[in-house]
């Protein structure tokens, strides 16, 4: 089987990255089923993939900060005899509040949702990939996992554990075929930030730190293909991430504490 011949499963399709992989993958000619809340959204981003590339692509709407949602989107891909090759574990949010003033149930689904489904999927996808010989996996890290630790609730937490899930199921799959990136942006133009209300706060950003999504998914796609279980896009992006790891963890704790863009004045 080739890496362009494949169907993919992406979650979060309607925004950002996951809907830049959707175009990005249809133009390769990959068969796909998108996967978010906002159903109108899949529907308009399929009709024009469809169209556009003659590819097939499914939909379905789900909130996968329900507990049932990964299953249940594996049962969709069966009955519609879809064998998933690809999955982009891309859906994701980051909260803004404090963690002691948040209520349990929010942090609960954002656990679900970056760390829970982002699992399930991938252990859901891995008996057909295996049976296959071939798939390819990109979870959606960030460069929050390679940072000093900052305020954003939980999201470094999670995004350190998918950095360093994918590296392990990277070793345990190689030797079946089966490729895993952790995919680990910068800032990133999307609607990450509306929906974090941090809008007005990353406009004022150095646009020298900022990266469009086609970059990163096309950096992402390639190093999966290569067997890189690491892929941090995009030149700034790298040398940021190259000079925090000797930090020692003391001054990486300062640094997160003193330097959080977003942090409420
Ligand atoms: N943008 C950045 O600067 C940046 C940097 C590093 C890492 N990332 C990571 O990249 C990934 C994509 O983010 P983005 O920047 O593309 O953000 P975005 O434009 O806000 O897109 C997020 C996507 O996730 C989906 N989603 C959110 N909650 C969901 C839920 N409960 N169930 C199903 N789907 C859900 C959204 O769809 P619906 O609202 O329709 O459900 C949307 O399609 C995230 O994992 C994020 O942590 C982003």
């Amino acid at each position: 089987m080739s890496s362009n011949n494949t169907t993919a499963l992406i979650t979060g399709a309607s925004a950002g990255i996951g809907a830049c992989f959707a175009r990005f993958l249809a133009a390769q000619g990959h068969d796909l089923l998108l996967v978010a809340r906002r159903e109108q959204r899949l529907q308009e981003l399929a009709t024009e993939l469809r169209a556009q590339y003659g590819i097939r692509c499914e939909i379905l709407a789900a909130d996968l900060t329900d507990r049932q949602a990964p299953k249940a989107i594996m049962d969709y891909a069966t009955e519609q005899g879809l064998e998933i090759d690809v999955l982009i574990n891309n859906a994701g949010l980051s909260g803004k509040t404090a963690f002691s003033e948040t209520p349990w149930d929010i942090l609960d689904a954002e656990l679900q949702l970056m760390v829970t489904a982002v699992t399930e999927l991938a252990h859901r996808v891995l008996p057909g990939m295996r049976a296959r010989g071939f798939g390819r996996i990109i979870n959606l890290s960030s460069i929050a996992a390679l940072s000093p630790p900052g305020g954003s609730l939980l999201y470094s937490g999670i995004k350190s554990y998918v950095f360093l899930m994918s590296q392990s199921l990277d070793m345990e799959l190689k030797p079946y075929g089966i490729h895993v990136t952790a995919l680990c942006p910068g800032f990133t133009h999307s609607e990450f930030h509306d929906v974090m209300g941090t809008r007005d706060a990353a406009n004022h950003l150095p646009g020298i730190l900022w990266q469009e999504p086609e970059a990163v998914v096309k950096e992402g796609w390639h190093a999966v293909n290569k067997g890189q279980p690491v892929c941090v896009p995009g030149t700034v992006n790298k040398l940021l991430a190259a000079s925090m790891r000797p930090i020692p963890t003391r001054i990486q704790y300062f640094l997160g504490k003193t330097f959080n863009p977003f942090k409420e004045s």
